[in-house]
């Protein structure tokens, strides 16, 4: 339950909103929307009639057979195109193959040692229809679920292509999960098959992804399931030469089964709302969801998103440097930009190998001409220091973009002048796995922006900050961000658990969509996202589950109770902060701090790993024996606390707990 704590709070924005940025003129003239009387009659229009609009819109994709009806809305289910037959991957190959598309490069990528390749339109479409017939050849038939766990190599982009291709349901799980978060996620999916690779490079190294889905296999629950009982094949790419195992009839090598598959393959037809993808996210409880999105509402979004937002040109070279792991590359490496019939870029390694000038070599030598990041990657950048993009020419570029938590208008300020040499638009875009795809952000042509503000939305989502009755606020005033009506590109469901789908979304505020953020809404109509008013914490852009932590660190032999909270970070934006109370006999200590550490990356994943962690006898709790995390939250952050403690148990436990925090 979200603790609402965003409710009653209000930024100081007064200095920021003076701070507003107009497109250049000659990057609105050249735009698809170039000014915000253009922008406003046709958001006015697709929020009058949205049916209409996203029907029309969606005119531009390919469709086998056109849907019956546009929309129709249970709360909280909704279906869009109903009666319509499409295929995601037909949308992102195929329909480029009829024009002089073919030959235009799909994919340019660049592993982190430097060997790159590029796959052309009609390249690309072989492969992927290999990679059909390869799945096909496994057993694997529409409506199965396969797990794909593998570096940024093409490989990745081609299995999750093949899927969308045969009506296989991917579940992409990132290759920083570990081997117990895989098996969870593997299992709630029931999937059929894995692909993975033997490794991938990063940071100079190998990640031995094969190694971790062998462990997955292995692995034995906590509650006694033992590996993973519905995998029957797993394929594995051959990309790093690392030594592994493979079992004789579960495990193929990539390449032998990809040389005897046909590349002939045609796409199948199916339902507009055929599951496309599940993708699994934190929550508020220890067990992550498994998100949903279905086929032509889910392609649309990805679609026309890319399309406006980042107001794609013919010759464009698009880097979206998310991972595909993550929603981001889901619909910006792979569904978006591919629709769209553009270049995408695609890097393999990490942005500071060998330096931290990697992504600027890149932009120069590739002449990327938009560029999409994240906050803490710009945050780690200027920490680095201007020397590394300076050595470069960046002048190729003329957008750039931000995603995954809110920017500071510090980081706001480097990115415009020194990456985008003062000329380049910056979209920052606000949205969810749930959303599936961009919700509020500036069209670069059309809308000025004001650093640290995702400014509008995007055309047909209503939006709107309410207090806790479910009341819009003022202008300027703190609430929670909502959106009112459905949207096509929304999540469907958490995979095999509707309850827990309309207990988690829809029930804060009945029937409409709750997003877990607190925000407000300026007077010009521009939004700021204020993060998080649940138990979930954004580290790095990436979303971390507290439940989740505090169930791994609970699992460790010596640990009673633990409870994680989030402090403000300079560079990652929060970092997970875990107080823990060891059981009679058990003594905290730096080692013991390092094997928890160890135990969390074991159970979740590295990414996830407490940065501080304090021992304490015992954790300030209510009378009725919640831990009180607005206490810890303070602590974590200030060292103090203030406000309201009425309710707490025991205050000496406070104090004991500020004395941790002083040692
Ligand atoms: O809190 C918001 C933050 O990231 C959350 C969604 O995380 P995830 O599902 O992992 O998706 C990340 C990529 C889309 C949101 O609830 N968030 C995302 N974008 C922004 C943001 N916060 C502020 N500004 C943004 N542009």
């Amino acid at each position: 339950m979200p603790t609402k704590k965003a409710a009653s709070t209000h930024i100081e924005s007064a200095l920021l909103e003076k701070r507003v940025f107009k497109p250049s003129k000659k990057f609105s003239d050249a735009a698809k929307i170039g000014s915000l009387a253009e922008y406003e009659k046709l958001y006015k229009a697709s929020i009058k009639d949205p049916e209409k609009f996203f029907a029309q819109q969606a005119e531009e994709l390919h469709w086998f057979k056109k849907w019956k009806k546009v929309m129709q809305w249970k709360a909280p289910f909704a279906q869009w195109f109903i009666g319509g037959k499409i295929n995601a991957s037909y949308n992102c190959l195929d329909r480029h193959l009829t024009s002089w598309r073919r030959n235009k490069a799909a994919i340019i990528w660049e592993g982190e040692f430097g060997d790159e390749r590029t796959l052309t339109y009609q390249q690309l479409h072989r492969e992927v229809c290999k990679a059909a017939n390869m799945l096909r050849s496994l057993g694997v038939r529409s409506g199965d679920r396969v797990a794909i766990y593998m570096g940024m190599t093409p490989e990745l982009t081609i299995a999750v292509l093949a899927c969308a291709r045969i009506g296989a349901t991917h579940s992409v799980i990132f290759g920083g999960f570990s081997a117990e978060a895989i098996r969870d996620r593997v299992n709630d999916a029931e999937a059929k098959v894995i692909i993975t690779s033997d490794g991938t490079f990063r940071r100079g190294g190998v990640i031995e992804l094969k190694k971790h889905v062998d462990n997955a296999l292995k692995a034995v629950s906590t509650d006694g399931i033992s590996g993973c009982p519905t995998v029957e094949k797993v394929i594995v790419l051959k990309r790093t030469g690392t030594e592994v195992e493979m079992w004789q009839g579960r495990d193929f090598w990539w390449q032998e089964l990809m040389n005897e598959a046909s590349d002939k393959h045609d796409a199948v037809p199916l339902d507009s709302e055929h599951p496309l993808y599940i993708l699994y996210t934190s929550g508020t409880t220890g067990k992550p969801k498994g998100i949903v999105h279905t086929t032509a509402g889910y392609l649309l979004g990805a679609y026309l998103t890319t399309k406006y937002i980042f107001d794609l040109k013919e010759d464009d070279i698009f880097w979206c440097t998310a991972d595909v792991g993550w929603v981001t590359g889901h619909s910006y490496v792979i569904y978006g930009p591919l629709a769209n019939g553009a270049t995408v870029m695609m890097y393999e390694g990490a942005p500071n190998f060998p330096d931290f000038g990697r992504f600027w070599d890149i932009i120069e030598r590739r002449k990327i001409s938009v560029f999409y990041t994240a906050p803490t990657a710009i945050r780690a950048f200027i920490r680095a220091g201007d020397e590394f993009p300076k050595r470069h020419d960046l002048s190729s570029l003329r957008l750039l973009g931000t995603v995954g938590e809110p920017i500071n208008p510090e980081a706001w300020m480097w990115y415009h002048k020194t990456i985008g040499g003062g000329r380049c638009p910056i979209t920052d875009t606000w949205w969810q796995t749930e959303t599936g795809a961009i919700m509020i952000a500036p069209i670069p042509g059309a809308i000025a922006t004001k650093p640290g503000s995702a400014t509008k939305p995007f055309f047909g989502i209503e939006p709107e900050v309410v207090s806790k009755e479910g009341i819009p606020v003022k202008a300027n005033e703190g609430g929670f961000l909502i959106i009112r009506k459905p949207w096509p590109w929304m999540l469907r469901g958490i995979y095999k658990d509707p309850q827990r789908f309309e207990k988690q979304y829809f029930s804060e505020f009945p029937g409409i969509y709750f997003t877990g953020d607190g925000a407000r809404r300026d007077k010009d109509g521009y939004f700021w996202i204020m993060g998080r008013v649940d138990d979930v914490i954004n580290v790095s852009g990436h979303r971390i589950g507290t439940m989740e932590v505090e169930s791994a660190l609970v699992a460790f032999e010596s640990v009673a109770e633990a409870a994680v909270v989030g402090r403000p970070d300079e560079i990652k934006g929060s970092a997970l902060v875990a107080f823990v109370t060891l059981k009679s006999g058990s003594t905290g200590s730096e080692e013991v701090k390092m094997q928890l550490r160890e135990h969390v990356a074991k159970e979740i994943g590295s990414f996830a790993k407490p940065d501080d962690i304090h021992f304490s006898d015992a954790l300030p709790k209510t009378r009725s024996g919640k831990i009180m995390r607005r206490l810890l939250r303070e602590l974590a952050s200030t060292g103090n606390v203030k406000g309201d403690t009425t309710t707490l148990e025991d205050f000496s436990v406070l104090e004991k707990l500020r004395q941790v925090e002083e040692e």
